[in-house]
């Protein structure tokens, strides 16, 4: 993948012959089957333990961001101001280290060639929106810092590989190194002092099992969640179980789960993606005050899967059918095959028959993506063998006949990294800022 040249460089209508470069740019979403939770540097964002995620399809979920740099007009040299969904936010801390290490290439790439443009101390306008809403119960941070730091590199002309992108995303927040590729990602933890080897590799692309998609069951939450920052310190600085799964385990597990993705292997990339995602959970327990990210209906969707899982496989002769894993907080994401989408989000709905809106008289409040297709059953014979499926699994699961239960459900596929947006579509304006700089 290369990174295409500036977008645009257009004359600014105010200050006539001010010069303008920006580029926009999309980023995905990632979900981690193999978790990074705790950090070995802050400084440098350097994390205790290698991990693994797959890049979700931008149509359904992504990060776009608009970088302007405003070469002749006034404004304070090194100045930077930051719109996130139209509000005007500080830079925190992270973002700034971010932007002067990027300045800091364009100053070297200015001096080994006097004949480019001076864009590196000049004043920048970022604006950054999601395309789903913050309601969705996803955090955007990795698709948000990702976004950022590849529009940059195309609005200062750094002409950076991905992989060096990737670093620098790791500097605004860790999982955002590996928003920078599509498909199945590692971030190699590394061992060198500096970090030069921590860095996030594509391990099979978006196409290489076809199949492969995702749906997020997002749970309501009421509780303001632990940030995964402060949460990760805490846990580094208290649990035992933290070593305990740095040294003894994550490893061995990088490596399983990267030959089940090669072999397309659903029953071993499953049972890692559970056990990892439970053993994350039992670290967040270990961690000294203990944080708690799942609730009440997470655990009842973890049953219901191992539930599902178990009569499936005296039908289909496959372990599991189904791999849920949780992040930061109470919402779900299954990783399952296209070919089980229908009948498993039928499955879930019954379960779960009361939405936060139960007035509205939908089971579930709200469907986002295309989860709204599968809905319907196809046939009588298909009705009546999910009748019979759903007899079993209710053996060993309650229905959650509480409201509240889940909000909303997403179903996704795997996805590509991130994009230019509006390169080579003459006339198409992709900006997120009107001519005069001001957020659309
Ligand atoms: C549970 O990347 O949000 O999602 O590096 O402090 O910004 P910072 O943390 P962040 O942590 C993500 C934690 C996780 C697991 C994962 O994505 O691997």
């Amino acid at each position: 993948m290369t990174v295409p040249p500036l977008k645009k460089q257009r004359t600014h209508p105010e200050t006539g012959n001010a010069r303008i470069y920006e580029a926009t740019a999309s980023a995905p979403v990632n979900i981690a089957v193999i978790k990074y939770w705790g950090k070995r540097s802050e400084a440098l964002m350097l994390p205790t333990n290698s991990s693994l995620s797959l890049t979700l399809d931008q149509d359904q979920l992504q990060s776009k961001t608009t970088v302007r740099v405003v070469v002749d007009a006034d404004g304070k040299e090194n100045d930077a101001a930051l719109w996130l969904n139209g509000n005007r936010e500080k830079l925190s801390g992270r973002v700034t280290a971010l932007l002067a290490r990027m300045r800091a290439l364009r100053v070297a790439k200015e001096a080994k060639d006097a004949s480019i443009p001076h864009l590196a101390s000049k004043p920048l306008l970022i604006a950054s929106v999601n395309n789903f809403p913050t309601a969705a119960g996803l955090a955007s941070s990795a698709s948000g810092l990702a976004c950022l730091a590849f529009a940059v590199n195309a609005a200062l002309q750094l002409e950076l590989p991905p992989a060096d992108i990737s670093a620098l995303a790791r500097l605004g927040s860790g999982s955002a190194c590996r928003s920078l590729f599509g498909g199945f990602v590692a971030w190699d933890m590394g061992s060198k002092p500096d970090g030069s080897d921590s860095v996030a590799r594509q391990v099979a692309s978006e196409t290489h099992w076809p199949n492969m998609c995702a749906l997020i069951l997002v749970a309501s939450a009421t509780q303001k969640e632990m940030p995964s920052t402060a949460g990760m310190q805490t846990t580094v600085e208290t649990s035992p179980l933290l070593q305990h799964r740095i040294q003894a385990v994550v490893p061995d597990r990088m490596v399983a789960i990267e030959k089940a993705i090669a072999a397309r292997d659903f029953d071993s990339f499953a049972e890692i993606t559970m056990r990892d995602s439970n053993q994350f959970h039992a670290v967040c327990l270990d961690t000294f005050p203990p944080i708690f990210y799942l609730n009440h209906v997470s655990h009842r969707v973890i049953s219901l899967i191992t539930m599902y899982n178990q009569v499936k496989s005296k039908s289909n002769g496959r372990k599991y059918t189904v791999a849920y894993t949780f992040d930061a907080g109470p919402n779900a994401v299954l990783y399952l095959l296209k070919e089980d989408v229908a009948e498993v989000l039928r499955l879930v709905n019954s379960y779960f028959p009361n939405g936060v809106d139960a007035a509205s008289g939908s089971a579930v409040d709200e469907y986002y993506g295309l989860s709204k297709q599968f809905l319907k059953a196809g046939s009588k014979t298909v009705e009546e063998s999910e009748k019979a499926l759903e007899a079993e699994v209710s053996k060993g699961v309650k229905k959650f006949e509480e409201s509240g239960g889940l909000k909303r459900i997403i179903y996704t596929t795997i996805g590509d990294g991130p994009r230019i947006l509006g390169a080579g579509e003459a006339g198409e304006d992709v900006s997120l800022f009107t001519d005069a700089g001001v957020p659309k």
